[in-house]
């Protein structure tokens, strides 16, 4: 049997990877600043990681949401204490797209409503609503035109008004900085009315936090610089440092119902013991500050380089955009200078994300990459 072809895939067959570092078959060591889409928070095979999910493993893995998992009350309340989002309750699934479509089911029910406001360039995941919600018709179906969604630029305040007075609107979704969608950022002006008219019209604010949140912008969430407090805030990607795990942070204003929300795996018990490590570290190494205080070296270190013509973003979720499509460029990062960096649905832009924990050094050797490419 062959696999179903979807991803065109670089030819590189990893063995096991240790830090920022990620090592193939025949020991050539790649330099990681893609985190493997914005996953590896704490780095590869972190030992506190190790240590909790071998623990966990020799206790218990799995059992299914029928009977109390006192750790999801542990990642709960972890949860609250580093992002300081207080009035919210804990709803555990298993990827960035179901977090977003229960978001998004959670809103329905509340205001008994169905329609979406989205923003252009956004991506949500692949579940119905999810990629309903998302701007772009190549990874469509026609399954996917039966949900109602209508697409606003960013910073748009006079149609946003317009679509939320036609009082059909569940949910608006927005992520804070946008990951697939090439490092865009709205204005906290706008998000700032957006959190506003939300609140005045009952209609759900979700915050999209699956790929910036977990402290990879040097906040815990980014939608925290614009000081809003959504009515639900989904989580993915960096929470469980590659355990496939989801989250959404519903608030308490929101009533829960038997039933409203359920998933066989989703906040297992080892996807827990994963969350934690990962909140553990998160702690004890400050990597919060680290995102923020590499972020500025970054953008300090690679705007020496003239032909990037913007940097985008902010902690270690971040953008380089250029004048070429950076196709070949990203080619020869990896096969030439050993960095793994990604793309985005902007093909200018070059997206770093690496794990939380790099140091300096790590970035001062994708400058001089860089260097030597484009000099
Ligand atoms: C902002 C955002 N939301 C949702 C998703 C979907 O997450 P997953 O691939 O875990 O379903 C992604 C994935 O890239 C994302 O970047």
């Amino acid at each position: 049997m062959n696999l179903f072809n979807v991803y065109p895939l670089y030819q590189i067959i990893p063995s096991h990877a240790k830090g920022c570092y990620v090592y193939d078959k025949d020991g050539t060591k790649f330099l990681d600043l893609y985190g493997g889409h914005a996953v590896i928070s704490i780095g590869h095979s972190h030992p506190l990681y190790i240590k909790e999910l071998s623990n966990q493993l020799n206790k218990i893995g799995f059992y299914s949401n029928y009977i109390i998992n006192e750790l999801q009350q542990k990642v709960a309340d972890e949860i609250i204490k580093q992002s300081n989002c207080v009035d919210y309750n804990l709803f555990m699934c298993s990827t960035g797209a179901e977090a977003n479509e229960n978001a998004l089911q959670v809103a329905s029910f509340n205001t008994g409503k169905s329609k979406i406001i989205a923003f252009k360039n956004s991506f949500h995941g692949r579940s119905n609503a999810a990629l309903a919600s998302t701007d772009n018709l190549s990874i469509k179906s026609k399954l996917n035109n039966s949900i109602n969604v209508t697409f606003l630029n960013f910073n748009d305040k006079e149609n946003l008004k317009k679509e939320i007075c036609k009082k059909d609107v569940c949910a608006v979704i927005i992520e804070s900085i946008q990951g697939v969608g090439g490092l865009n950022e709205p204005d906290t002006d706008f998000v700032k009315f957006l959190a506003d008219i939300c609140k005045k019209s009952n209609v759900c604010l979700i915050a999209d936090e699956v790929q910036s949140g977990f402290g990879r912008t040097g906040d815990f969430f980014a939608f925290q610089k614009h000081g809003i407090e959504p009515d639900i805030i989904s989580m993915a990607k960096g929470m469980g440092n590659g355990f496939p795990v989801g989250g959404v942070l519903i608030s308490k204003k929101i009533n829960a119902q038997f039933g409203m929300l359920g998933t066989t795996f989703g906040g297992n018990h080892l996807a827990c013991s994963a969350v934690i490590a990962v909140l553990q570290t998160i702690e004890n190494e400050q990597l919060m500050n680290n995102s923020k205080e590499l972020g500025n070296y970054f953008i300090k270190k690679i705007s020496n380089i003239k032909s990037v013509m913007n940097i985008k973003g902010r902690g270690l979720m971040l953008g380089l955009e250029f004048d070429f499509e950076v196709k070949e460029l990203r080619k020869k990062l990896i096969f030439k200078h050993k960095i793994f960096t990604g793309g985005s649905s902007n093909k200018n832009l070059l997206r770093i994300l690496p794990p939380l924990n790099i140091k300096k050094k790590h970035i001062d050797m994708l400058y001089d990459a860089l260097k030597i490419e484009l000099s």
